[in-house]
């Protein structure tokens, strides 16, 4: 691959969305490996803004949280220079590929993802078509970089299935063009759920605040959410049946601590949730703290982030045009 070089690494590729700012779901989920794959592969991370306008935003909103969030991916510490860290929408080539793809999507396929039933049903004002073919541009995403390995949460592992379908379908019927794309899903972090009603994810849109820590959040909403988070009357912690609330923060506190349930229920044996509740706020603060303070440092320096997004994207377009060109051959459009 051109700029993103070494044949024997693997090219990982990932992106949220520019839909608000994130949480700690998207951090335990997916931000934290995507910083611990940095290191030993060649890897492409972005902002899908292209996405975020299925559901409708205000213009200035929409460029706030595009930049912010490209912010919050420099502030992981995915180095500019090493990794390629661009904006979807400044690549042209996701929406044309995404549009070919489309032909070669079938509805019934696209019809069974459950985000679309999910989201249709939440922004039952605006079902556009765009909600319903999301998975195709991000299939799209994934494709034009022949990526290897896509870092994501559980939530994201049925979108990957179609991708694969997709690239699959294509490859059968023109050779080999995709590479097939695997799926990354960390051990522990893979669903963090909602902090007051647990048997739900933990989402940035979630018009409940309490339901989610933001990246940032001072420690001292950290410890209120957190206080306020909601258990079950057993008031003994260990990871069980039933037990949704104390198994999502006990979860968490693994994935900020290192520790092991068993040792977590070692460690508050005898004791109640308030101990217990007070050491997973002090472990989430820990976390998030240098990732606050550098997000609001790089925050700061609006020249210099937009001088990496202008990079990624060029890095990020030399190899998306290489796709489009071979995909629109194959395909026979006209070439001159
Ligand atoms: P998005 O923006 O909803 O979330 C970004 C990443 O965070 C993960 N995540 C979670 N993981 C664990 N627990 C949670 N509560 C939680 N909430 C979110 C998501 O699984 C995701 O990995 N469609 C994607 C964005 C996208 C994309 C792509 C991803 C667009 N193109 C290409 C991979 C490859 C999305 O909406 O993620």
């Amino acid at each position: 691959m051109e700029n993103v070089s070494n044949d024997s690494k693997k090219v990982v590729l990932s992106l949220v969305q520019a839909s608000g700012t994130p949480t700690l779901g998207n951090y335990l989920g997916a931000f934290k490996n995507w910083h611990e794959m940095a290191e030993d592969n060649d890897c492409i991370f972005g902002v899908a803004d292209l996405h975020a306008i299925t559901v409708r935003s205000k213009p200035a909103d929409l460029r706030r949280r595009s930049i912010e969030m490209y912010a919050m991916l420099l502030a992981l510490g995915l180095n500019p220079d090493k990794n390629i860290v661009f904006l979807q929408s400044h690549v042209q080539e996701h929406a044309l590929l995404g549009w070919i793809l489309n032909c070669y999507t079938q509805f019934g396929e696209a019809s069974r993802m459950t985000q679309f039933k999910d989201k249709s049903t939440r922004h039952a004002d605006n079902v556009n078509v765009g909600l319903f073919t999301y998975p195709i541009l991000m299939a799209a995403d994934i494709l034009l970089y022949n990526a290897d390995m896509v870092p994501v949460g559980d939530d994201q592992k049925q979108h990957l299935e179609i991708a694969r379908n997709i690239a699959a379908r294509f490859n059968g019927i023109y050779g080999d063009v995709f590479k097939l794309p695997e799926p990354y899903i960390g051990r522990h972090g893979a669903k963090i759920l909602s902090l007051q009603e647990p048997e739900k994810k933990m989402s940035k849109s979630d018009p409940n605040v309490k339901a989610f820590i933001s990246l940032t959040d001072p420690t001292d909403v950290i410890v209120k959410k957190i206080k306020g988070a909601v258990t079950d009357s057993e008031a003994r912690v260990y990871y069980g049946e039933g037990k949704a609330g104390i198994n999502n923060l006990m979860t968490i506190y693994s994935c900020c601590t290192g520790k092991g349930m068993d040792d977590i229920e070692r460690e508050f044996e005898g004791k109640g949730y308030g101990d217990f509740k007070a050491a997973v706020a002090e472990a989430v603060a820990e976390e998030l703290r240098p990732l606050r303070e550098e997000y609001e440092r790089i925050l700061g320096d609006k020249a210099y982030i937009e001088k990496c997004a202008a990079e990624g994207a060029d890095k990020a377009r030399a190899i998306a045009r290489r796709t489009v060109r071979k995909v629109m051959k194959k395909v026979g459009f006209y070439q001159i």
